[in-house]
């Protein structure tokens, strides 16, 4: 079925309408409702609440694929052969480690730094210990790429364990992407319920059409600067709570501002009256529930159904039951904050308000929740990379210039 795109007469130009003369041009504040290009990743219909990436249902790949599939998928564009796909998961695999160099800069950061800030620093970094650095080729920057994708987890991994005193976790050869990430991270390896819940997180945030992050990812290598470098500027980007900063925004709010049940409408209609938002909610694009968020709410209703049957207990992770003796069930104060903000506001979860709350409950630290957004995005953020250089336009908008002009220099001495 093809997307069902509106199409203008004129779709596609590169000539702006002599935007230099014009003393009014039309201004969208946020690029809001801008179309930049044409793309072939990942389609997102915001009305309906559907995600597709390469045309495959977000929900489908969640339940019948893997990360290392759907990264091949968006990387490459098809799904691939039996044959591909080892050939892929080996070279996952064997790309895990990292320079001696890299860990002793990670260990030469000051702790208490946030693991984003690490990672965007320690990306920038490995670029000078890639063999490819200086060839542009596109089969160069698929190499590159996949390394990023496969190196990200033992950064973020190694740089957690540094900044909390813990001994490195060296990647396993035998674990799968997700369950080593999470093995690496954690100390534990993930039994079966965890790695595919995990996995499920990282296959939901891997792409997302042209987002802030990706935007930035995709101005940059426009310049024909380098993936990396494209990489780098779109971790900065992540990090605000805007974008992908914002689920470990909502785990602190769960956990230090509401922390039981009776708390949460209280808790939100103070926001709304002091006119400040909540995040894990609304969206740029859907204007009814992100299908990210259904999808891992559904995953979370499992395992909170699990926890309440008395099956989970001993799975979750020591902190996770230091913070539920003082703080109710994320998932329940979820739901709660959920079912207030739609009915007072008409305002819809985004994937972190759900996203926050599972991690949180695989034993995730909050610390590492928007670093391993980047993690799972990184595949994205290479496919964007390639398909912005398959048909390179540098991206250069324009800015209207309200100030004065032909103003008087006045020479420092004689300034007021
Ligand atoms: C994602 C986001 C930046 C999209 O922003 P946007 O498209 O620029 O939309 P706006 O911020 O202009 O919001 C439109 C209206 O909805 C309100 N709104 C949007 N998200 C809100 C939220 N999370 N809490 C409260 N109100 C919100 C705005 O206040 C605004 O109301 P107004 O028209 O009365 O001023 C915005 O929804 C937001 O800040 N959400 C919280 C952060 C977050 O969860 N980010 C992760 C996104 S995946």
């Amino acid at each position: 079925m093809k997307a069902d795109i509106r199409k203008i007469e004129e779709d596609y130009t590169d000539v702006a309408p002599e935007s230099s003369e014009l003393i009014h041009p039309k201004i969208y504040k946020g690029l809001v409702g801008v179309y930049v290009d044409e793309s072939l990743i990942t389609y997102i219909d915001g009305v309906n609440g559907k995600l597709y990436y390469r045309g495959y249902a977000l929900r489908d790949l969640c339940e019948k694929s893997t990360f290392e599939e759907v990264a091949y998928l968006l990387i490459h564009g098809t799904l691939p052969s039996n044959s591909e796909f080892i050939e892929f998961k080996d070279l996952l695999i064997k790309e895990r480690s990292i320079p001696d160099n890299i860990v002793t800069l990670l260990k030469s950061f000051p702790r208490n730094t946030t693991r984003i800030e690490l990672l965007r620093t320690a990306i920038s970094a490995l670029s000078l210990y890639d063999p490819d650095d200086y060839d542009y080729t596109e089969q160069a920057n698929i190499r590159k790429g996949l390394r990023i994708v496969a190196k990200m987890p033992t950064l973020l991994a190694f740089a957690h364990r540094i900044q909390t005193n813990l001994p490195l976790v060296e990647p396993s050869e035998d674990l799968s992407h997700s369950a080593n990430y999470y093995y690496m991270m954690t100390g534990n390896r993930p039994d079966k319920d965890f790695e595919e819940a995990f996995d499920d997180v990282l296959i939901c945030h891997a792409d997302h059409s042209i987002n802030p992050s990706t935007f930035s990812c995709r101005v940059t290598v426009s310049t024909l600067s380098d993936i990396y470098s494209g990489i780098t500027s779109a971790i900065g980007t992540l990090r605000g709570t805007l974008h992908g900063g914002a689920n470990e925004a909502v785990m602190k709010f769960m956990v230090n501002e509401i922390k039981k049940k009776e708390n949460v409408i209280p808790w939100a209609e103070k926001k709304f009256e002091n006119k400040e938002k909540i995040m894990g909610f609304g969206h740029r694009v859907y204007k009814t529930w992100d299908p990210r968020a259904e999808i891992l709410r559904d995953i979370f209703m499992g395992f909170f159904n699990k926890a309440q049957d008395g099956e989970l207990i001993d799975k979750i992770p020591n902190h996770e039951q230091d913070i539920h003796d003082e703080v109710d069930y994320i998932i329940e104060m979820t739901e709660i904050l959920t079912g207030y903000v739609i009915k007072a506001k008409g305002i819809y979860p985004n994937v972190d308000l759900y996203s926050a709350g599972l991690l949180h409950t695989l034993g995730i630290p909050t610390a590492s929740f928007t670093p391993l957004f980047a993690a799972s995005r990184s595949a994205g953020w290479v496919a964007h990379a390639i398909e912005q250089l398959k048909n390179n336009k540098l991206i250069r908008p324009r800015l209207r210039y309200i100030g004065e002009i032909e103003k008087n220099y006045v020479k420092i001495e004689e300034r007021y």
